[in-house]
């Protein structure tokens, strides 16, 4: 136990940019329910406290804002379905998980294969590439406007419209909301296209189905594609860095998967669980509930700090901390737990397997080329710049 008094800032976007592992172990270890006066709101760290959290949305709300942040601002019925409780999330998850098939998701596997084709054409054996800005930025996008069925000729208009609906959902700008009113309308026109002329892609199927004969609103739907393209961008596209940089910095872990490709899924598992894209997703008590012991009042705030909890020795074991390919896979809560489970969980694990696959065919060994930076953020432990050099 440190002989420093446990002093932590959970809305401080650069301890985030830095290593917040040793802190993490800290506070699971001397404060599991850690009160941070500053932010009025208990971190919760242990792996079980942020999953009996997360499957009792009666008493662990989502509606009032799921974001460190959202304290700040009047969240709006409904913005998404992240910020919704049960009925209503349990019927709006219904009519989306539908359109998430193993099915559709398995049959993109092909289309996702080209596309990392692609981004890793770029690449030479020996030569410094940004791997964040070759393909950790834009593969992600491509699969979301291939799952959406947005034309090829559309793909950069729409991952400009991509970045400023990431932009928005943290400040509004008079810059970034006319951008985001441009992907406003051509999504009311790829809607209206969709209803004439259905195709095969999710817009169409989240179009047709209907749960207990409802189906979405006009605006549901809109929201819920711009909610996949913030849900699923920086994610996926942090899941890659951050896997990468695990693998430049654990060459003895590289060499495993070089000798055994098939524990991509395994290697896959882990790099979501040793370094989680991100960091934390808030509840609101609706009553009292008493967690490892301390007492949350109703309308006190709770933060689920997934990095710690998936460092938890109780579920991880001793070696918790470092970064094993091969780990059996446990329990992790890199997609969150429970009633608001990810719903893109499958389709991120199949990029990161089919990038991880087609650079093992290609290399054998990744370091580092330069300085790794960061985004400073709360939500997002993002990597801005990646060199690295792979052999
Ligand atoms: C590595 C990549 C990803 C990570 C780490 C991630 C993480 C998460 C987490 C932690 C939640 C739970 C939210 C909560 O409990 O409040 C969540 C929910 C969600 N995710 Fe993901 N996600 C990823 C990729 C994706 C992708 C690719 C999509 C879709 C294309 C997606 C769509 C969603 C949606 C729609 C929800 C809301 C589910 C609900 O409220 O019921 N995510 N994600």
């Amino acid at each position: 136990m440190s002989l420093q008094p446990l002093s932590f800032h959970v809305n401080d976007p650069n301890f985030y940019a830095g290593d917040p592992y040793p802190m993490y172990k800290r506070l699971r270890e001397e404060a599991p329910v850690y009160w941070d006066a500053k932010e009025e709101i208990w971190c919760i760290t242990k792996l079980s406290d942020v999953q009996s959290i997360s499957r009792d949305p009666t008493r662990f709300r989502s509606a009032h804002g799921v974001l460190i942040n959202d304290r700040y601002r009047k969240v709006p019925k409904r913005e998404s379905i992240l910020s919704t409780d049960p009925p209503y999330h349990r019927q709006a998850r219904k009519l989306v998980h539908a359109a998430f098939t193993r099915r559709r998701i398995a049959s993109l596997e092909e289309r996702v294969q080209e596309l990392v084709v692609e981004c890793l054409d770029g690449i030479e054996a020996g030569k410094p590439v940004d791997f964040a800005e070759q393909v950790s930025i834009p593969l992600p996008i491509l699969v979301i406007a291939e799952l959406m069925g947005i034309p090829r000729e559309d793909r950069t208009r729409f991952q400009r419209w991509s970045d400023a609906v990431m932009i928005a959902a943290e400040t509004q700008d008079s810059g970034n909301m006319q951008v985001v009113s441009e992907l406003i309308t051509y999504l009311n026109g790829t809607l209206e296209e969709r209803t004439k002329n259905p195709g095969d892609d999710l817009v169409s199927t989240v179009l047709a189905t209907r749960v207990n004969n409802k189906s979405l609103s006009h605006v549901e739907l809109i929201v819920f594609c711009m909610t996949l393209l913030v849900a699923g961008n920086e994610t996926t596209r942090t899941l890659m860095s951050n896997g990468l940089i695990a693998l430049a910095d654990h060459p003895e872990q590289m060499a495993k998967l070089v000798a055994d490709p098939s524990l991509v899924d395994y290697a896959v598992e882990e790099m979501l669980r040793y370094d989680p894209p991100i960091q934390s997703f808030t509840r609101t008590a609706s009553e009292q509930v008493t967690i490892s012991g301390t007492t949350i009042e109703p309308e006190q705030r709770v933060v689920l700090l997934y990095g710690a909890a998936n460092r938890d020795t109780e579920a991880f074991g001793d070696n918790a901390e470092h970064f094993v390919v091969d780990r059996t896979p446990g329990r992790h809560v890199t997609f969150g737990y429970g009633e608001h489970y990810c719903i893109g969980a499958m389709l991120a694990k199949l990029e990161m397997k089919v990038l991880l696959q087609e650079l093992l065919r290609r290399f054998t060994h990744v370091k580092r080329g330069g300085t790794v930076e960061r985004t400073p953020a709360t939500l997002v432990r993002g990597v801005k710049t990646l060199p690295l050099v792979f052999s």
